[in-house]
């Protein structure tokens, strides 16, 4: 199955995708999370990226668009896979059409004062795992031990950006999809159990 988890920032894309990932046993390809690993590694898309990512804007097309295809083209990607965060514009959308079929397009709906409040006490772990500071108060990853940190681009003004870029850019995304009979609308709103137990029943 191969799967698009289309929302706004903070709307819970990853966290769902974690979940997503063990149930229906595909990979989850976050291109923020490769954006973020290059930006630790220090690597010349790395160092690209994150004079975007910093201001909230989003990472140009043509190199966005090559990670994923390098990526759809491993192994794993055979028998589905999960998008988070990708495409995030016409034409991403436009470019991945050319690369694969689409089964699902999952829009996570939700209410803007609680993307705010969500990426405002997110803490992130570099294996990919993310927790909200009032769910958990240690600050290391359950899974793997490693330190949590609060990412550069969950600070207030970028986030703003972020939001204004997702209202501009990508939100055009959920009607080129509907065009296409590829939307399943779920309400983002409730815990992450309720959320995953709604994808679940509709995204069979
Ligand atoms: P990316 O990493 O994709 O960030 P994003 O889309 O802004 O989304 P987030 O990761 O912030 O939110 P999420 O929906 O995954 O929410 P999460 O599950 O973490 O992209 C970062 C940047 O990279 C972009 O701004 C851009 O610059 C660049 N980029 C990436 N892809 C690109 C592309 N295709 N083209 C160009 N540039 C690109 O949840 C958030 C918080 O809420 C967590 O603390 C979590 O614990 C909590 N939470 C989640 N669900 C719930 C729930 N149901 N109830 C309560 N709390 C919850
Ligand atoms: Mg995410």
């Amino acid at each position: 199955m191969n799967i698009i988890l289309l929302g706004a920032p903070g709307a819970g894309k990853g966290s769902q995708a974690t979940k997503l990932k063990d149930y229906y046993g595909i990979p989850h390809i976050s291109t923020g999370d490769a954006f973020r690993s290059n930006i630790a590694r220090k690597t010349e898309i790395g160092i690209y990226a994150k004079s975007f990512i910093d201001k909230g804007q989003l990472v140009p097309d043509d190199v966005t668009v090559k990670i994923v295809a390098d990526r759809l083209k491993e192994d794993d990607c055979k028998n589905g896979f999960l998008l988070d965060g990708f495409p995030r514009s016409i034409p991403q959308a436009e470019a991945l059409e050319g690369l694969t079929k689409i089964d699902y397009v999952i829009n996570f709906v939700i209410d803007t004062e609680k993307v705010v409040a969500r990426l405002g006490g997110r803490r992130t772990c570099s294996c990919g795992e993310t927790y909200h500071v009032s769910t958990h108060s240690s600050p290391l990853c359950d899974k793997c031990g490693k330190e949590l940190f609060i990412r550069d681009d969950d600070k207030d003004e970028v986030i703003r950006n972020r939001m204004a870029v997702y209202e501009k850019t990508t939100a055009p995304l959920v009607d080129f999809y509907k065009a296409r009979g590829l939307v399943v609308d779920v309400d983002a709103n409730g815990t992450i159990e309720e959320t995953f137990d709604a994808i679940i029943k509709l995204v069979k």
